[in-house]
């Protein structure tokens, strides 16, 4: 059979093959262009087994799956393969914002139901996808007599690696949620950890374990079970319970991203593929953009958010960052500590915080106004403490009052260690709930949609993990669910030159950071102090290109900025929203050179940073269009330029440049290189 169905952008090709009887065993199914094979069998005691080669290599060992249920019998064995379904589509779509416009979705599916080989009728349906990039599958538990409201209890999902490779990972369901430092081991050093997790096997290939679409259920944390076998250990409710449930229903997709070399991964599109399209219909209020804001200052102890002397969120303070956002072309001016409850500890005090009444020295009429006049928008800002019920008891009243105004944006924050955000339960007890499980899930979506009927798009700090509900939720415009910028301000050790080569293979595997770079004032508590912020000046402007984030923030005090306005011109050319993104080379935790065009233009940019370790990257400049010559402005670290010792040399370049060049780009320890072209003729 074959359907052709028009797309928004294309056509897409479906080609379905039914296979019914007697199904062969193992159930295979290869990736598009051959080189991945995902492969389903059962084993002993009937229970299912999968595995996964990329080219001839087995990258996933055979791996068990079944799900357990409190009240239900489980289908984690005496399972048998009793249909299998295979299709296959080629589509193309488009992104309102995004690392690129359009995103090919090309794959080969199998729908596989195992069904019980003992007592009354009991099945479940694995969708398995397989991409030139790697393979998404998940379980679908069809309406069914035996099946009406579940309980999960416990998923069972595997990946067995091979024992020689090695991973990056920060610690699972720990105190500090996703704010880690990224370790480098031996499997055998991984017990429990947050995904996206990354391996590097012995012979070089590269794996990403996540997952996608993570909707009214629970995230799971990779937990090593036995030595290589890593499995789904979803985030409990605060009985114990996983998953709350009924049939119909289906879980997000267990994702195995596969790429031959570590910047192959960063240009997989895998998990906004495996997302549901755009529900919001209309989103184009929900605006890319830069925004400078009152939050620096209060990280390194010269504001408070609290009311006082030193308060920051004060109309006139407000005022001036207006004006200077209004003079360097930015769109918004975040306000943070506007609101009543900040005094006293802010970290345990989530119950009080009022998200409708301003602190007396804020008038939030008069700073909207003042805003709008000139240009500019109000980013809103809701920090929670983690109590969740507080939150939502305000939600629309404070919604309404941010779209009165014209705010188009709001940072949430949800700061409390994880495992403490604030549930009232129907008797009105008082339960704590983890940031990735199904009642975070659960909230999170309700944002979301509050948000959107207002025309508003949500900044969230604290997160739960990003699972490419972009796609769904355009208005889902960032979020952070890592060290940002402001550990160096305070976080002890602040992060190390190494932390940003990191993120773009591990945390930005999974969508958009809101991580603030650009300061420029690198030593703002004195060239010796440990608070600091470890890299070059230029480095501060690279990150803008290798971090995606389609909001930027230049996160540095307007004076500052005004100390290197040549380099500060960067920050402001930079774009936040892409035609086109490649990542060109990299290593994880070492470096990494990535490339974009500009969405609309035809100017290109490039990041490339580095670790503590200086190096030089030669960069064939192949993604340029052929012929066209462009003149390139590099921001470079200059003559002695080390992270530590002398952070602030730096150096801009005028060249023309054409794709035919190879640009050797020099790093310096800790340092980095920003670049702009535009075309000439
Ligand atoms: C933590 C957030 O990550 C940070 O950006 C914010 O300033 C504070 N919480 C206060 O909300
Ligand atoms: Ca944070």
């Amino acid at each position: 059979m074959r359907i052709q169905v028009r797309s928004l952008v294309g056509y897409v090709l479906v080609a379905v093959v039914i296979a019914i009887a007697m199904p062969a065993q193992p159930a295979e199914l290869a990736s598009p262009d051959g080189s991945i094979r995902f492969s389903l069998e059962i084993g002993d005691f009937g229970i299912p087994y999968y595995s996964v080669a990329f080219d001839d290599e087995q990258v996933i060992e055979p791996s068990a799956l079944g799900l357990r249920f409190d009240a239900n019998p489980g289908l984690d064995r005496h399972l048998a393969i009793a249909t299998v379904e295979h299709e296959s589509s080629d589509s193309t779509w488009e992104q309102p914002w995004g690392e690129r416009r359009l995103v090919r979705d090309r794959h080969n599916e199998m729908f596989v139901v195992l069904r019980v080989t003992d007592g009354p009728r009991r099945e479940v349906g694995l969708r398995v996808r397989v991409f030139d990039d790697g393979v998404g599958f998940r379980y679908e538990l069809a309406e069914q007599q035996q099946y009406g409201e579940v309980d999960v209890v416990a998923e069972l999902t595997e990946f067995r690696i091979p024992l020689d490779a090695r991973g990056w990972w920060i610690p699972g369901r720990a105190w500090n949620r996703h704010e880690f430092l990224y370790r480098e081991s031996r499997l055998e050093e991984i017990a429990l950890a947050n995904t996206p997790v990354t391996f590097k096997l012995a012979s070089g290939t590269h794996l990403s374990l996540h997952e996608a679409a993570l909707v009214d259920y629970a995230g799971y944390v990779l937990d090593q079970r036995r030595d290589g076998v890593f499995r789904t250990n979803l985030t409990p409710w605060s009985d114990g319970i996983r998953v709350r449930t009924k049939t119909p229903f289906v879980t997000p997709w267990r994702t195995i991203q596969i790429a031959d070399s570590a910047a192959g991964l960063l240009n997989s599109d895998l998990i906004l593929n495996l997302n549901e399209p755009n529900a919001l219909g209309d989103v184009s209020w929900v605006e890319p953009g830069k925004y400078i804001g009152i939050w620096w200052a209060m990280h390194i102890n010269e504001r408070t958010w609290g009311s006082g002397p030193k308060h920051g969120a004060s109309t006139e303070e407000t005022k001036r960052y207006i004006d200077f956002a209004a003079e360097h072309g930015f769109d918004g001016v975040l306000v943070e500590g506007w609101n009543v409850g900040w005094d006293g500890n802010w970290f345990f005090n989530g119950e009080i915080f009022s998200f409708t009444e301003a602190y007396p020295d804020f008038d939030l009429d008069a700073v909207t106004d003042y805003a709008l006049e000139r240009g500019v928008r109000l980013i809103g800002h809701h920090e929670t403490s983690g109590h969740v019920a507080n939150y939502e008891r305000q939600l629309e009243a404070a919604y309404d009052l941010y779209a009165a105004n014209g705010v188009r944006q709001i940072k949430t924050g949800y700061v409390a260690d994880g495992g403490d955000l604030v549930r009232i339960d129907d008797k009105g007890i008082r339960r704590l709930e983890w940031h990735d499980g199904q009642f975070s899930a659960r909230h999170h979506v309700h944002v979301l949609e509050q948000a959107a009927k207002r025309k508003i798009s949500i900044n969230t700090h604290e997160p739960i993990k990003d699972t490419g509900l972009r796609r769904t939720y355009p208005n889902w415009i960032s979020r952070e669910g890592a060290r940002g910028q402001e550990f160096n301000a305070w976080g002890t050790p602040p992060n190390p030159p190494e932390h940003t080569v990191m993120l773009p293979f591990t945390r930005m595997l999974s969508g958009p950071m809101d991580f603030t770079p650009g300061i420029f004032d690198l030593t703002f508590a004195g060239e010796d102090a440990e608070q600091r912020v470890s890299t070059t000046l230029a480095k501060q402007l690279a990150l803008y290109v290798v971090l995606y984030s389609p909001i930027q923030m230049a996160a540095d005090l307007p004076e500052n900025y005004d100390r290197f306005p040549d380099a500060f011109q960067f920050i402001k050319d930079v774009p936040t929203d892409w035609e086109e993104s490649i990542a060109l080379a990299g290593e994880v935790g070492d470096f990494v050179v990535i490339a974009r065009q500009e969405r609309g233009s035809a100017d290109w940019y490039l990041g490339a940073i580095t670790d503590e370790h200086a190096r030089n990257v030669a960069v064939p400049l192949t993604f340029l269009p052929d012929g066209g010559r462009f003149e390139a402005t590099i921001y470079q670290d200059g003559e002695g330029a080390h992270w530590r010792e002398n952070p602030y040399s730096y150096g801009i370049e005028r060249r023309i440049l054409s794709s035919d060049d190879r640009l050797d780009i020099e790093l310096a320890a800790g340092g980095g290189t920003a670049i702009r072209f535009t075309p000439i003729d």
